[in-house]
């Protein structure tokens, strides 16, 4: 396993790579898409689901019993009514997101879902900023399905994230997220490695005057993923995005983008 892990990147430290933008732009398609491919290395993935729909697992063909935010409902019962009542707070904690994982081959997924009731997102947060922090040293490469917009800087639980790729499309609302994103990250320093944008359901022709504008404010493009109707018709009949065609091409165009990162070599 250590070779193809040598391989996902050229840094040290192991993959985290998060995948935001605003609302509705592809984050999850793309996520989906970076999953299937690293599935087929011999690499364990963490998958994290950090926007409470929780549109991942299904899109991965999973089905979530247990998420952060019943974590979160045990917690605040107090450490009487928990399962393991004496162990030290972060080892049940520990013990706790092991437990609500879902499991496929070579995967587990990790939902931030929502607290029941009128609770507070701020310990559900919390939780989901220690797991990323906790467990991505566990696992070979981690990716995480970022909520839309730029709450994940400002609640910092994407601030051990070491990739983090901007899903736009190709509008000037697109650019701007994009460039509030790159610089939110530098205000709060927040150190990625790397930032870049995938511009997602846009042409070549579209590409050229986004990529105008776009490297004014210093944002790299990865790259380009066409409009795909293989996606529009999983979607429309619910099947998951992770059994697309090897051949479609968002996949072949994602495919090449994970190369141009040298993500996957
Ligand atoms: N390349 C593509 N080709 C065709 N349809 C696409 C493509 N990318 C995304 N879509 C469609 O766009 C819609 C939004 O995609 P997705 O759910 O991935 O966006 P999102 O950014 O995760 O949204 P949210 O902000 O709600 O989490 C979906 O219906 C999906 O089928
Ligand atoms: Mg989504």
């Amino acid at each position: 396993m250590t070779s193809s892990k040598e391989s996902l990147s050229k840094s040290d430290s192991r993959p985290v790579i998060a995948i935001s933008g605003k609302g509705g732009t592809g984050k999850t398609v793309i996520s989906t898409i970076i999953i299937k491919h690293l599935k087929k290395k011999d690499v364990k993935i963490l998958a994290i689901d950090a926007d409470p729909a929780t549109s991942l697992p299904p899109a991965l063909g999973v089905n979530i019993r247990k998420t952060i935010g019943d974590v979160r409902e045990k917690l605040v019962l107090g450490p009487g009514r928990t399962p393991a009542p004496d162990l030290p707070v972060d080892l049940m904690l520990e013990y706790q997101i092991r437990d609500i994982l879902a499991e496929i081959p070579k995967i587990s997924i990790l939902a931030i879902g929502r607290p029941e009731g009128p609770g507070c997102y701020c310990l559900v947060n919390d939780i989901l900023r220690h797991s990323i922090e906790k467990f991505s040293s566990l696992y070979d490469v981690t990716i995480i399905d970022c909520e839309a917009g730029l709450e994940h800087l400002s609640r910092r639980t994407t601030r051990s994230v070491n990739t983090m790729i901007i899903v736009t499309d190709a509008t000037q609302r697109g650019i701007n997220t994009a460039r509030l994103i790159k610089e939110l990250a530098e205000s709060l320093e927040i150190n990625f490695d790397r930032i870049c944008v995938i511009l997602n359901r846009a042409t070549q022709e579209q590409a050229k005057t986004f990529f105008e504008s776009a490297s004014k404010y210093g944002i790299d493009l990865a790259g380009i993923v066409p409009e795909d109707e293989n996606i529009t018709e999983y979607d429309l009949n619910g099947k998951p995005l992770i059994d697309l065609p090897d051949d479609s091409p968002a996949v072949i165009a994602v495919g090449e983008i994970l190369g141009k990162l040298e993500i996957l070599v």
